[in-house]
């Protein structure tokens, strides 16, 4: 069935197309503005939206701008009133396929869906065929054609339909949430929603009740019941982030979710029945925080049921060129820049580059180096200093004869974060920052190095 999205301030304008639509076999969502309409398409595979040209706040047209920005993959079509086709018209230069003038006729509406879907149709097919002709990969907007992401997107593929836990790991900066959202929107589960928690950012004493909900007198601030996260994700999918944060004392009651598929809120006497999906990720290894003690063994056999390991960027140079071609793209559109790409030299810095922030490097990289970029090519002074310095540690390093791939990596990552250390006077915080990479992966490391 086609999906619609519907986006009018206007209730009865909301109400009459819903009507009027699914009558004609389309499954009708509806947003009052432009953040809601966002917000759906963030989550869900919709075919056509439907955006009203006039609305407070975010009008049709800066909506239409977004969509395009956020290269959501849809046919947005807006609604103008008679008479000022001005709009339309400006709405469509914006990236709108076609107008429709209100009021409407019934047929007229029908028919330009029609056309939009036969013109989507065309282009998905295009697509499809251009990616398979120059062997590029664009699965969900994961961007990959190295060997270990391709086996990735097999695993995505192939699970799609079962409602078995998934556990990403990786380290900071490797898609894990991009993988996360990929494995929802490919599964049958994609019309529900996606729902996201970060088990590390939300203090121990709110979590529980973030999670599970609360009902109405639980405790002195429950005012009124609340819907848990997993209630809210009912039907879809649920990302527990950085699940290697998660306290003991919630790892048992997690578990019994898992095990029951039930979820019971603080203050309640009753269970209540769920179905969620639920993904994990972590940039731990979560085999030695069970060692360790911190890791319940039986949750991590419960959540290990289907493993993804995003391998990091370093171990799959592959992807490095087309990522870049990504970006600049992207950018290009965003930024309104025209950079046609970079020189050779630049290119072979960026491959050998070892990426301690992997994608998410790569990406604020790209982006720095477009701005400041003066001709239509990036060059290598308009890369920033720890790219270039790196050159000379990786020639340094490789001049040692060391082969080992993990080991020569090892070597550079721990003297760029002693530099970084160095340099920000032993501010973590910062030095995390200069490092692109999470404070939490920075500790982690320090400690790992044994770096005082
Ligand atoms: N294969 C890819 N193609 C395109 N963009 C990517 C790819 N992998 C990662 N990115 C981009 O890199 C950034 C980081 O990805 P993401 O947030 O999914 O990483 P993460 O593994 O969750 O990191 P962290 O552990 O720090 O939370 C995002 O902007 C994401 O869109
Ligand atoms: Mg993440």
């Amino acid at each position: 069935m086609k999906r619609i999205l519907v986006v009018d301030d206007e209730e009865s304008i909301r109400l009459t197309l819903n009507t009027l639509l699914a009558r004609h076999g389309y499954h009708v969502l509806t947003a009052a503005d432009g953040p809601a309409a966002l917000e759906v398409l963030a989550d869900q595979e919709i075919d056509v939206v439907l955006i009203d040209v006039r609305m407070p706040g975010m009008d049709g047209i800066e909506l239409t701008r977004k969509i395009v920005e956020q290269e959501i993959r849809t046919a947005i079509i807006v609604m103008s009133a008679y008479g000022s086709v001005e709009n339309a018209i400006e709405a469509m230069k914006a990236g709108a396929y076609d107008y429709i003038t209100k009021p409407f006729k019934t047929d007229e509406v029908i028919l330009t869906l029609a056309k939009a879907e036969e013109r989507e149709n065309l282009r998905r097919e295009n697509a499809a065929l251009k990616a398979e002709m120059i062997g590029q990969y664009d699965f969900e907007g994961i961007i990959a054609r190295s060997e270990p992401m391709k086996q990735v997107f097999r695993m995505i593929t192939k699970m799609a339909e079962y409602k078995s836990t998934v556990l990403l790991t990786g380290e900071s900066g490797t898609g894990k949430e991009l993988i996360a959202r990929a494995i929802h929107r490919s599964s049958v589960r994609s019309n529900a929603p996606f729902v996201a928690v970060n088990c590390g950012a939300i203090p121990e004493n709110l979590l529980e009740s973030e999670l599970f909900g609360y009902k109405r007198g639980a405790f002195t601030d429950a005012h009124s019941d609340k819907k848990g996260l997993f209630a809210e994700a009912e039907g879809g999918t649920l990302l527990l982030d950085e699940i290697g944060e998660l306290p003991l004392a919630l790892q048992v009651k997690l578990l019994r979710v898992l095990q029951e598929e039930t979820v019971r809120s603080l203050g309640d006497t009753k269970d209540k029945k769920v179905d969620v999906r639920v993904v994990a990720a972590t940039i731990r290894d979560l085999s030695e925080e069970v060692k360790k003690g911190r890791f319940r063994e039986d949750l991590y056999y419960r959540l290990n049921v289907l493993p993804i390991h995003l391998p990091p960027l370093r171990e799959r140079p592959d992807d490095i060129p087309l990522l870049i071609e990504h970006f600049i793209r992207r950018n290009n559109r965003r930024l309104g820049t025209l950079i046609e790409g970079l020189t050779p030299q630049t290119e072979r810095m960026l491959i050998s580059y070892p990426w301690p922030g992997n994608v998410r490097e790569l990406e604020n990289t790209v982006e720095r180096a477009m701005v400041l970029c003066e001709g239509q090519r990036i060059t290598p002074d308009d890369l920033p200093k720890s790219v270039q310095e790196t050159q000379d540690l990786v020639h340094l390093t490789l001049a040692s004869g060391e082969l080992s791939v993990k080991k020569t990596f090892r070597i550079i990552e721990e003297e760029l974060i002693r530099r970084a250390l160095a340099k920000t006077g032993g501010n973590r915080t910062v030095a995390a920052k200069l490092l692109e990479i999470s404070h939490r992966a920075l500790l982690y490391k320090i400690k790992d190095y044994k770096i005082n």
